[in-house]
């Protein structure tokens, strides 16, 4: 039997992935009105060059509120689809199938671009970009951190009205030809607000026991399911830790898994942490691969295909994960920033291309006549 490896497909639904990596979503915090633009096409148009088998766009909001910056981009209005239509249509025409991830910030929202501080959007940014803060939403009345605002608490309407967000645009981003649809629910935003006891004091039917705390996510999914085809693949991004005492732990991250199963999603993209405030928790003990044992366990327990992610850059570490099943995909954000030919590198390092045939025709024939000149000279 052959083995699984990097370079082994991936069926998931009706959509074949070419290979086991997956471009993690980047924010870029460069649209604008929430409109992708040149920067986008290009910037996600080189990992789908690179050889990626899926490539994400990044985090997506499914309302202008739900923004975590001024420059996110965004998917509340039928006018962003044809600009993200155009992306997809270039990722898809190189071979790599085209991803989306839909979130909303809750109480992260109106927050500066990282390099602007990542602290609340005050007058002096209106003063200095003419961008204004906006009002946050909110599981329960609690700030993100020292410093930040106390969000709203959401109303039942609220809740109605982001969930109605959530699935008109999974409508859109189905419109626009993405075939890969993931939602957010990581990393301290909305979805992980309403998850995790940290965020969550509500004692009415969206919070109080872990079922409570999960029903938010739960009817996200179902009413995404709704407008997402039935033929494509749905992911959730979860937080499989908070890292903090009292916080969300990996077990309650497989109730969720296993909730989110049973709405017809079909992938856990596992991450960790982000709950509240900029400090590492102390728990947190970084290494290469830090987060994979989490999506080991999702995977084994809640019986749902998983993507690994964080600190990952060895290609035979990666190979080996998928080769022994600690889960199905393997994603990276960095290491792809730094080297967007990342996944053709892989390839050749795995024995998975020799003749440089994975590469677009255009580079990989003059690259195949360069190796058997220096094979043949002896060079390289
Ligand atoms: C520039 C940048 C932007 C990011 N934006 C998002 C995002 O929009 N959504 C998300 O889920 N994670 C986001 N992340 C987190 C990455 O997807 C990834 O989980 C994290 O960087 C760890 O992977 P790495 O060690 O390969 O970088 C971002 C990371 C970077 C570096």
């Amino acid at each position: 039997m052959a083995m699984t490896s990097l370079f082994t497909p991936l069926q998931l639904r009706g959509v074949t992935l070419k290979n086991r990596i997956v471009v993690s979503p980047m924010s870029q915090y460069r649209a604008k009105e929430g409109v992708a633009d040149d920067w986008h096409l290009v910037h996600l148009g080189r990992f789908a060059l690179g050889g990626a088998g899926l490539v994400f766009a990044e985090a997506t909001a499914v309302e202008a509120r739900g923004r975590r910056t001024h420059g996110d981009l965004g998917l509340w209005s039928d006018a962003q689809v044809e600009p993200l239509a155009r992306v997809v249509r270039f990722l898809e025409a190189e071979g790599a199938v085209a991803g989306i991830q839909l979130g909303h910030a809750g109480r992260k929202a109106s927050e500066r671009r990282p390099w602007h501080g990542e602290t609340p959007v005050d007058a002096t940014d209106a003063e200095e970009r003419g961008e204004a803060p906006w009002p946050a939403i909110a599981p329960s009345p609690l700030a993100y951190a020292d410093g930040w605002p106390e969000p709203q608490a959401m109303t039942d309407d609220d809740v109605a009205q982001v969930i109605d967000a959530f699935e008109a645009a999974a409508g859109r981003a189905a419109a626009a030809g993405f075939r890969v649809l993931e939602i957010y629910a990581a990393h301290g935003f909305l979805i992980h607000q309403f998850l995790s006891p940290l965020a969550n004091l509500r004692t009415d039917r969206w919070g109080g026991d872990g079922a409570g705390r999960r029903r938010f996510a739960v009817e996200v999914a179902r009413a995404v399911r709704r407008a997402w085809p039935e033929r494509l693949p749905l992911s959730f991004r979860l937080s499989a830790t908070d890292w903090v005492e009292g916080g969300l732990e990996v077990d309650d991250t497989v109730a969720v898994a296993r909730a989110l199963a049973a709405e017809g999603v079909d992938l856990i993209d596992v991450s960790s942490g982000g709950i509240g405030g900029r400090e590492r928790p102390q728990r947190m003990a970084l290494a290469q691969g830090f987060q994979v044992p989490f999506a080991e366990t999702v995977r084994r327990e809640a019986a749902i295909a998983t993507i690994a992610v964080g600190l990952l850059w060895d290609v035979e570490a990666c190979d080996a994960i998928v080769r022994d099943g600690r889960a199905d995909l393997v994603a990276l954000a960095r290491e792809v920033l730094d080297d967007s030919n990342w996944p053709l590198h892989a390839a050749r390092h795995l024995g998975a291309d020799t003749e440089h045939a994975h590469w677009p025709v255009e580079a990989g024939w003059w690259l195949m006549k360069r190796q058997r000149l220096l094979d043949r000279l002896g060079l390289r």
